[in-house]
């Protein structure tokens, strides 16, 4: 029987699984534990299941060095140094798929709401300020017979791509291996979705010379990572009116704080990392992260292995 650490309550059965076969260590606080905790508690583990928050160095790795697995209850994996796991013959592994859908229904819904305008609809109607009904109240931007482009290939960026689809756009894509070049997508796409992972080359891929190259009409969505975008450039690419306004599902930091300067932008709508925020997919991503580690404990090869 091991030990695994568990840094945030998963109030669903695959907890259940792992409890049958292991000893658990559950942090059951709503927020992440803090680093000096972490640590104290990983030193006492076999094994780790972490959530998007919990950062993992070598030299994490290093003091806790009872670790021999690592299971990510999320598809990405960029609070983990893979290369420092992968030195030190820990396996990682993550939970692709089961979140696809729900984070391109997140992507599509951040599109369509500014788009069509719907928080400054809804608060309008909230505020008493919904006046009677005229030709040029709210006008927002259209979808159908436009182009979207997606930045980012992957599972989510093509379910993105079929939404886009269903509602009449035309699809262009842009990533290392395939489609047009960036500049190309940004010139020539109505409204543009994030969807690459965070990785030293993608950090920062959305700044202010490419928002410059956007439309003044387009809408930018993002559901990827926050550090993929330089926010301050996105401030001021909405303030200036160089693109028509935002979506976002992931800023940096996470949270973001209230008076974050960002949030003085016009044509903003930021919700708080929801992407994966279903029932049913929260549960099934938690069955993958404890398949994960209960095969990595058993001596097997983690069926989602990433390092
Ligand atoms: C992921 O899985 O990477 C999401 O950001 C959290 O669900």
């Amino acid at each position: 029987m091991a030990r695994v650490f568990i840094s945030r309550d998963l109030p669903f059965p695959a907890l259940d699984r792992l409890k049958e076969q292991h000893e658990v260590d559950v942090w059951e606080e709503r927020t992440p534990p803090p680093a000096d905790a972490f640590l104290a508690r990983a030193q006492e583990a076999d094994a780790l299941l972490l959530t998007v928050t919990e950062k993992v160095d070598g030299d994490f790795l290093d003091q806790a060095p009872s670790v021999r697995a690592i299971a990510n209850c999320a598809v990405g994996t960029d609070n983990i140094d893979l290369e420092a796991a992968a030195q030190r013959d820990i396996p990682v592994g993550n939970t692709p798929g089961v979140l696809t859908d729900a984070t391109a229904d997140i992507a599509f819904a951040l599109l369509l709401a500014i788009a069509r305008r719907l928080p400054e609809g809804e608060a309008e109607v909230r505020e008493g300020r919904w006046a009677p009904w005229h030709p040029g109240h709210m006008l927002g931007g259209d979808l159908a017979d436009t182009t979207l482009g997606i930045i980012g290939w992957g599972r989510i960026g093509q379910a993105m791509a079929r939404r886009g689809e269903g509602f009449g756009m035309k699809i262009v894509h842009s990533s290392r291996s395939s489609g047009i070049p960036l500049d190309e997508l940004l010139e020539t796409s109505d409204h543009v979705s994030l969807h690459t992972p965070l990785t030293p080359e993608t950090k920062h891929l959305m700044g202010a010379p490419q928002f410059a190259r956007m439309k003044k009409t387009a809408y930018f969505v993002n559901t990827s990572r926050g550090g993929t975008v330089d926010q301050a450039a996105l401030k001021d690419a909405l303030k200036n009116g160089e693109i028509a306004g935002a979506g976002l599902d992931v800023t940096d930091p996470e949270p973001l704080p209230a008076d974050d300067p960002l949030l003085t932008a016009p044509n903003l709508l930021v919700v708080p990392h929801v992407g994966s925020a279903t029932v049913r997919t929260r549960s099934r991503m938690a069955d993958l992260a404890v398949d994960n580690l209960l095969a990595a404990l058993a001596g097997d090869e983690m069926p989602n292995r990433v390092a």
